[in-house]
């Protein structure tokens, strides 16, 4: 069994009813294009799909949480506007209490907020360009004693996290970690632990 990757992306600015268009997924859906390239970057490969990967795009305007398990996925596409569409189906879909309804096949939404998603996710790490370097920390959190863990990366949108955001990273004992000086888009920062982290389960060239 592979150890599981979790992606924690908060969105700002997305309504969490699900109250806009999906021709203006850069506009009026307040970013949701850029959340959308983190779906696609986090499951698809080239032919295929990573079975090893869920994803929580968290809104902090709810708490309103959609997930997504790739082992369950169907008529997840890698384009944006079809992946919108299930978003929006997902936040349209009628909750009552905190309890998870799924709105397709491996697309789960709740009123879940960021302190409940990332309290009950394993070992989170906080991606920042200003935190720790990924070759000093990931040695010492991504091997335990019965092999690799799985691991769980919190990442922001285009806006920097909300004061309780960081303040809830900080109570879990989340690990700051930088990829690099360059302050980099939300999906690229996914495609660079995934490459990192295939690198290191089958070294190669
Ligand atoms: C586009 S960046 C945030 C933008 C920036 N803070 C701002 O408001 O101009 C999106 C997210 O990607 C992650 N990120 C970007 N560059 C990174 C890097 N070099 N190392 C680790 N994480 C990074 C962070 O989680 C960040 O919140």
């Amino acid at each position: 069994v592979e150890a599981v990757r979790n992606f924690v992306v908060v969105g700002h600015g997305v309504d969490p009813e699900g109250d806009f268009t999906l021709n203006d997924l850069c506009g009026g859906a307040g970013r949701l294009d850029v959340l959308l390239r983190c779906v696609s970057t986090a499951f698809f490969l080239s032919h295929g799909i990573r079975k090893d990967v869920e994803l929580f795009l968290v809104l902090g305007r709810g708490p309103k949480t959609v997930r997504f398990r790739a082992e369950e996925m169907r008529y997840v596409n890698p384009d944006e506007r079809s992946t919108g569409a299930l978003v929006r189906n997902a936040l349209l879909k009628r909750l009552d209490g905190t309890g998870e309804k799924q709105s397709s096949p491996g697309i789960h939404v709740s009123r879940r907020s960021f302190e409940e998603v990332v309290s009950q996710l394993p070992s989170p790490i906080w991606l920042a360009e200003d935190g720790e370097p990924w070759d000093q920390v990931l040695p010492e959190v991504a091997k335990g004693p019965g092999g690799p863990r799985d691991l769980t990366f919190v990442l922001s949108d285009h806006h920097d996290f909300s004061k309780g955001e960081e303040a809830v990273l900080h109570k879990l004992q989340a690990r700051r970690v930088s990829l690099g000086p360059a302050s980099l888009h939300s999906n690229h920062c996914i495609t660079l632990v995934h490459y990192l982290l295939d690198r290191e389960r089958a070294p190669g060239p």
